[in-house]
């Protein structure tokens, strides 16, 4: 199993996201995240179903769309429609998390759940048999380019243990927030298996060459048990 690299276009040129994509896909990113906000569960307004649906024309890779939005029931359908492969949904803004994740699914969409910084990952235990994966925030959301809250390193670890404990060996992990050269081999050595960047990656002069030298970096962080070809 390899690390997965997940560029975040928040940071990109929101008029040339095609050729942004272009880019990071040319440096070996395996998915392409996608920012939704809403103005309400976060401060910050992005994109919507339209934008995901000219992303996937484009794009050669899954589109992976993280939804911080107070409503996503409302949106799930479109954003499967207009080409999404994973949709992750809060934890904190779903009373009725489980009849969400199987409707993701359903879809025949991969479906995720998300904990922000201050969610506990007991938040985790009835829905960790479940879902695909699990997206473990390590910045508040809303905005690209804030600093990776230290703590998210063990939370990692501590959701690892919680799928495991569920039987859900093969649901990888998912960080998001600050993810770097610095902060992407200690996520990766705590169990993260798909890093989303998009400071580290757009931010740069480079976008290609940042996303080929990021996924470098994060495999060489990986167990050897766990490493690429073993
Ligand atoms: C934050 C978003 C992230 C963001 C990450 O609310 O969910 O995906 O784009 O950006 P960086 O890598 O700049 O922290
Ligand atoms: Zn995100």
């Amino acid at each position: 199993m390899s690390v997965q690299i997940a560029p975040s276009i928040l940071s990109a040129d929101f008029a040339a996201l095609g050729a942004a994509v272009a880019a990071v896909e040319r440096g070996g990113a395996d998915l392409i995240h996608v920012d939704v906000m809403d103005g309400h569960f976060v401060p910050n307004i992005t994109i919507g179903p339209p934008v995901v649906r000219s992303l996937k024309r484009v794009a050669g890779r899954p589109l992976d769309v993280h939804l911080m939005i107070a409503q996503p029931d409302r949106y799930i359908e479109a954003f499967a429609q207009a080409g999404a492969a994973m949709i992750s949904v809060h934890v904190e803004v779903l009373p009725h998390l489980h009849r969400t994740i199987h409707a993701i699914k359903a879809l025949g969409v991969k479906a995720g759940v998300v904990l922000n910084p201050s969610t506990p990952v007991t938040a985790l235990e009835q829905i960790a048999g479940d879902v695909d994966f699990v997206l473990v925030m390590s910045v508040n959301p809303g905005f690209g380019g804030q600093t990776f809250i230290a703590r998210s390193t063990r939370k990692v670890a501590e959701v690892r243990a919680a799928l495991d404990a569920a039987g859900n060996l093969d649901a990888p992990i998912e960080v998001d927030g600050g993810i770097d050269a610095g902060t992407a081999p200690q996520v990766v050595a705590a169990g993260a298996r798909i890093l989303v960047a998009g400071n580290a990656i757009f931010g740069s002069p480079d976008a290609e060459r940042a996303t080929r030298e990021l996924r470098a970096l994060a495999n060489a962080a990986l167990p050897v048990a766990a490493a690429p070809g073993r």
